[in-house]
């Protein structure tokens, strides 16, 4: 199931025991947090959409359904199709989108699997498109995700619970190299070996808490003082890995383009430099621009499928990231669709 580059734990670890989500010790119980999501950079979603053709947008990343609404409720000509792996994302969207239920589709799956959009709307007959990527601040604050450093829960990171492979697979089954690679990839973790190597000395490792203790104590003190939680990026590594973002990267958009009318449009908001890498690289290539003729993309096409909106990313203002810490990382590619390519 996982298309990852690192491999993959071949099986899903001890079972949880379903009191606390952890095998063999107790922490404290917790109830899931109301959703909560602020939808980043949603004015400037609103007006990228503002002129697109009447039809449908695809939320491929519909969470809360935040940037849903605002275009719903900013075009009464306009429908949306919303994806999501989680289904809480999809319940909470579905409450939040209730007052345009007659205009809104969900569907429970992972973005490069568009069946769905075809089935609904046919080919080439979206309006729009949009990806915002990576977690929810939902799935991010309830302990019970795993996602956390901060609070206990569950080595386990999976957007879609019912996919096999968790973070404490990867954690108490890949080897040395597998980890500290994977750590340094995904994460930019400079302490990748030192971190692959204490991981290794500690496991079984079963918790968020105790992985995140186990990586600050790996690297070294001066190293600490640095901003942000040093178990930041090795968590951010894992939950990549566990659930495929980068690998399905560039498929799912070149796929959702497809789909898209002339005339339509495109928005992707990522929220790490990996990631931007690869949505910039992407977009550029179906725009017809010089892309680096690397030894590893030896034969690019030139593509004028799409026109880029604007040649550097847009950020956030810092009003919006006084109100919203988590939109300071947010990097916003946009693109008009002009032709079949
Ligand atoms: C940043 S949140 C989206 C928030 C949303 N824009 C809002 O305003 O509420 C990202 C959502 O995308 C989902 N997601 C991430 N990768 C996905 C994938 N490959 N396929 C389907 N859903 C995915 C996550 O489960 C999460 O709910």
């Amino acid at each position: 199931m996982n298309e990852s580059r690192y491999k993959s734990p071949t099986t899903n670890g001890s079972p949880l025991d379903p009191a606390t989500g952890l095998s063999g010790r107790r922490i404290t119980r917790f109830s899931p947090p109301p959703f909560a999501h602020i939808p980043v950079m949603a004015e400037n979603v609103k007006e990228i959409f503002s002129t697109v053709p009447s039809g449908t947008i695809l939320d491929a990343t519909i969470g809360g359904g935040g940037h849903s609404y605002q275009i719903l409720e900013s075009r009464h000509d306009l429908n949306v199709i919303g994806i999501d792996q989680d289904s809480e994302a999809l319940d909470a969207a579905e409450s939040k989108l209730s007052e345009f239920s007659d205009r809104v589709s969900l569907v429970h799956s992972r973005f490069d699997d568009l069946s769905a959009v075809t089935k609904l709307i046919g080919e080439q007959n979206l309006s729009g498109v949009l990806f915002d990527l990576g977690v929810s601040s939902y799935q991010l604050d309830n302990p019970l995700r795993g996602f956390s450093f901060r609070n206990d829960g569950p080595l386990d990171m999976r957007m879609n619970p019912d996919s096999q492979i968790t973070a404490g697979d990867y954690v108490n089954q890949s080897t040395e190299q597998e980890l500290a690679s994977l750590l340094h990839h995904y994460g930019d973790e400079r302490y990748s070996k030192r971190i692959a190597r204490s991981i290794i000395s500690m496991r079984p490792i079963q918790s968020t808490k105790e992985l995140a203790n186990i990586i600050r104590d790996a690297i070294p003190e001066r190293s600490k003082r640095s901003p942000g939680h040093p178990a930041r990026r090795s968590f951010q590594a894992l939950r990549i890995a566990v659930n495929s973002e980068i690998d399905i990267l560039e498929s799912s958009i070149r796929k959702a383009i497809q789909h898209l009318k002339i005339g339509g449009r495109g928005v992707v908001l990522s929220y790490h430099s990996g990631e931007d890498k690869v949505v910039k690289r992407t977009l550029r290539e179906l725009a017809g621009l010089n892309v680096s003729n690397s030894k590893y993309h030896p034969e690019i096409q030139q593509e004028e499928k799409i026109l880029l909106l604007a040649r550097k990313a847009d950020r956030a203002s810092r009003n919006e990231i006084l109100r919203n810490p988590r939109a300071s990382s947010a990097l916003l590619r946009k693109f008009e669709k002009v032709s079949e390519g």
